[in-house]
């Protein structure tokens, strides 16, 4: 074994060391290679490869937008980039594929083709993600004896006709046709308790989608045995992964697909991850023999749109390598860059050998004492990583030299114990490099129109209200509730309960008039009962009145699982003053998907025209289900190129709600204030910053959603925007 791994080093490691540099996809584009794997790494065309990969998702930013971010990554010292496929939108009819757009899977493969990145493409098709619903089509909960994840048929035929409908509209990119595909996923962090199902994934890769020749990976959970089990996690050393891998299967390579960059709710503070943390936990894991490496994310981008998960904001990830509107974040992108760099370098020499793991001993204040926190990973000739896995600085004890380690780091040295990279310092890198540059003043020429609470658009009717998404199947977040009540009293207190769920907000209107809202905005699903006191001292007892209730959608939750089927707006029953509202054949509830701004499309040039704007927009102010609209120019730009440079809404003065520009949504916007906690609210983060400032004030524009002059924003803005007038765009500029 020994002899035979010398062999290996003499062959591999020394000799394409020294002559060839490591394997790109630029050494293989175009003509057909092999992919395949051994204990150690995958291999291409036979040679092991070391995957340094990020995770960038398409529809998280947009085509104009795409080259740059590859190019970028390529930079950054990528060799590979991951992606989810999101079902949701390319099948937001049953059997109707929509690859246009954001939801153009190939034009971003080809990008990074073309930038000489490898892809891993994640299909699932539940993806998680902090996405809406998970990446499942919302229509699935309406179809029979539907069990999701799980060994059921209907799950199953679906999930199977998605997957095989993805595997061949990429063919072209898979590397048997010499594309960048070297490798794919099915399902994703499965912990339930179903094995069929999990030996049913195993027998689609080894049966149906073994056409694709390339090897594929389930992570975080029970892996099929024809899949690769994968770790997502802060620290897949220090949490004990890389040693329970090697336990349990020996002849499979140690891949990491998520190092956890983590994710922002709305009504928290921004919470960070330490450049120091994140590098640590990248080198032990090169050092502990892993040979695919992913940042979760490396790019996070936007959930623009109707994209976000339930109570997640619209920025997604932005605290890893290439902040959400893609500029770099540093340090955290220079010192990661040197990192990768290296670690590409010494690839070679790296995948030739097994990695060896030596305990140190450490300075103790007496003594040198034992290490069990303390290790050095040596790949001779070339690289000995030293981590000392304690909390604290200490001295360990190197070839008779005492080198100082911060706490929870690692050192690279070379065999003449030059030091090549610290993962604790960063003092030679400008950190915090970008200022944002105000480029278009408010206020704007706005103009106002409000939405009207009652309208002539078609509704549905029922006994009792009726759940919002099997009237919306989720192609709007808005669901008008309408039903005529008389009022027995009414009082200052007047208490409503409404059976709603978790990420929902609910608006309540009496013959037409604003009196309060509620919401939830958890980072999670389930039911619960909204309970408001409405002042109706101004309305009379005994008489007929429309309440109307506007059911907002804040996300679908993504954390999905057998029967744990997602909901929206009343799932149950409504009370007014503990009176029941329904249950009256001679007086229904009405419901009317969407707003009549949506149905005319009037955030588009040719849909504004479809109702009549008023140009006194101040009469706008602080009203509820209120529209703005306004142009604009780009007239002062700092920099041209403003993928590098990008623009940004600064929505200070508004409440919550959408921004479109040209038409183009960018997702939901809202200032609620970000809570600190006492301790991090996730796993790999250590800190929040901005406490109690908006949780996301700054709103990014993609490049091509912009034109030079004439610019179209629409604001539709649910609670009411106090002051439109401070409404206004900058240009984040990386300071030089
Ligand atoms: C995807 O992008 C490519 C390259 O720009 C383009 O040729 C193709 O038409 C696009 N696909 C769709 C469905 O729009
Ligand atoms: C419904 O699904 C279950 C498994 O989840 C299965 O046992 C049952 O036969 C299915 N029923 C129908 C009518 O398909
Ligand atoms: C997977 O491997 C385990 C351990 O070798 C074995 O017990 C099990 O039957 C295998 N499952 C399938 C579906 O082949
Ligand atoms: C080793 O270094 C540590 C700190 O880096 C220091 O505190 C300690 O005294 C040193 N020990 C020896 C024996 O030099
Ligand atoms: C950190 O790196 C800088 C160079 O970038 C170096 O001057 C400094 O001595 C280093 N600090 C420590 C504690 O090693
Ligand atoms: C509602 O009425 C307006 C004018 O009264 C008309 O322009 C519009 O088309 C109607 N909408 C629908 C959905 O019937
Ligand atoms: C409320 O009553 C009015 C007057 O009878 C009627 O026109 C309207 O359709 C009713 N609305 C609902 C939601 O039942």
């Amino acid at each position: 074994m020994h002899s035979s791994l010398l062999l290996v080093y003499l062959c591999l490691g020394f000799f394409t060391n020294v002559f060839t540099s490591p394997i790109t996809y630029e050494d293989v584009r175009g003509t057909p290679y092999t992919v395949s794997y051994d204990h150690r790494a995958i291999t291409i065309n036979g040679v092991r490869t070391m995957l340094i990969s990020g995770a960038i998702h398409y529809p998280r930013s947009t085509p104009g937008m795409w080259p740059y971010i590859m190019k970028m990554a390529k930079n950054q010292g990528l060799n590979t980039v991951q992606t989810y496929v999101f079902w949701n939108i390319h099948e937001q009819k049953p059997g109707v594929l929509d690859f246009t757009g954001r939801a153009n899977l190939s034009q971003f493969l080809q990008d990074a083709a073309d930038a000489g990145l490898f892809v891993n493409l994640r299909i699932g098709p539940y993806v998680c993600a902090e996405w809406n619903y998970g990446g499942l089509p919302a229509w699935l909960n309406q179809i029979p004896n539907m069990s999701f994840r799980s060994s059921n048929e209907a799950w199953k035929t679906a999930m199977k006709t998605f997957t095989m409908q993805i595997v061949e509209y990429v063919n072209p990119y898979l590397a048997k046709n010499g594309g960048p595909i070297i490798l794919a996923q099915i399902e994703n962090e499965y912990n339930g308790g179903d094995q069929a199902y999990v030996d049913w994934c195993g027998s689609l890769v080894t049966n149906e989608l073994s056409t694709t020749d390339i090897p594929w990976i389930m992570c975080n959970g029970h892996a099929a045995n024809s899949t690769i089990e994968t770790c997502n996690s802060c620290n897949c050393l220090d949490d004990g992964w890389i040693d329970r891998h090697r336990r349990d299967s020996p002849d499979k390579p140690m891949l990491f697909t998520e190092n956890e960059g983590w994710f922002q709710p709305w009504g928290e503070a921004v919470a960070i991850r330490t450049t120091a943390d994140v590098a640590y936990s990248v080198a032990e894991w090169f050092a502990g023999g892993g040979a695919y490496h992913a940042y979760y994310m490396w790019h996070g981008g936007n959930n623009y749109g109707r994209t976000a998960g339930s109570g997640i904001t619209t920025m997604y990830a932005d605290d890893v390598l290439l902040h959400a509107d893609g500029t770099p974040n540093e340090p955290k992108y220079t010192q990661l860059s040197r990192l990768q760099h290296l670690i590409a370098n010494y690839a070679q020499v790296l995948l030739s050998q097994d990695s060896t793991r030596t305990p140190l001993p450490y300075w103790d204040g007496q003594k040198w004492s034992t290490g069990t926190q303390q290790f050095v990973y040596s790949y001779p000739p070339a690289l000995h990583f030293i981590s000392n896995q304690f909390d604290n600085t200490l001295g360990v004890l190197f070839r008779n030299k005492n080198i100082s380690m911060t706490g929870h780091s690692v050192r690279i040295f070379d065999d003449n114990l030059n030091l090549l990279w610290d993962s604790a310092n960063v003092s030679g890198i400008q950190s915090d490099n970008t200022e944002f540059f105000p480029i278009v003043i408010g206020p704007l020429q706005w103009q106002t129109w409000s939405e009207p609470v009652v309208s002539n658009l078609s509704v549905f009717t029922s006994i009792n209200p009726t759940e919002q998404l099997t009237i919306t199947n989720d192609e709007t977040i808005y669901l008008w509730y309408r039903h005529n009540v008389t009022l027995t009293q009414a009082q200052a207190h007047t208490i409503v309960q409404v059976e709603t769920r978790k990420a929902n907000a609910l608006l309540f209107f009496l013959d037409g008039e604003y009196l309060g809202e509620f919401d939830n905005h958890d980072h999670s699903q389930g039911a619960l009962t909204a309970t408001i006191s409405l002042d109706l001292s101004t309305f009379k007892p005994n008489q007929r009145y429309l309440f109307e209730i506007l059911s907002i959608s804040l996300g679908l939750d993504n954390g999905i699982q057998a029967n744990s089927f997602e909901h929206k707006g009343i799932v149950g029953n409504v009370w007014i003053d503990g009176q029941l509202v329904g249950n009256d054949e001679t007086n229904l509830w009405e419901h009317q998907k969407g707003l009549v701004g949506e149905y005319f499309q009037i955030y588009t040039e040719q849909g504004s025209s479809k109702v009549s704007w008023n140009t006194q927009w101040t009469k706008g102010i602080n009203k509820p289900v209120t529209w703005f609209q306004a142009r604009f120019n780009l007239d002062h730009i700092v920099r041209e190129d403003i993928n590098a440079n990008p623009i940004l809404l600064d929505a200070q003065g508004l409440n919550r709600g959408h921004a479109f520009i040209n038409g183009n949504d960018l997702g939901l916007y809202w200032l609620i204030e970000g809570i600190c906690r006492d301790t991090p609210p996730c796993c790999c983060q250590q800190a929040q910053i901005n406490c109690l400032e908006p949780t996301q004030r700054y709103y990014h524009i993609p490049s091509d959603w912009l034109m030079p002059e004439n610019n179209l924003i629409t604001i539709f803005d649910d609670l009411g925007a106090s002051s439109p007038g401070s409404v206004g765009f900058v240009q984040r500029v990386i300071l030089t």
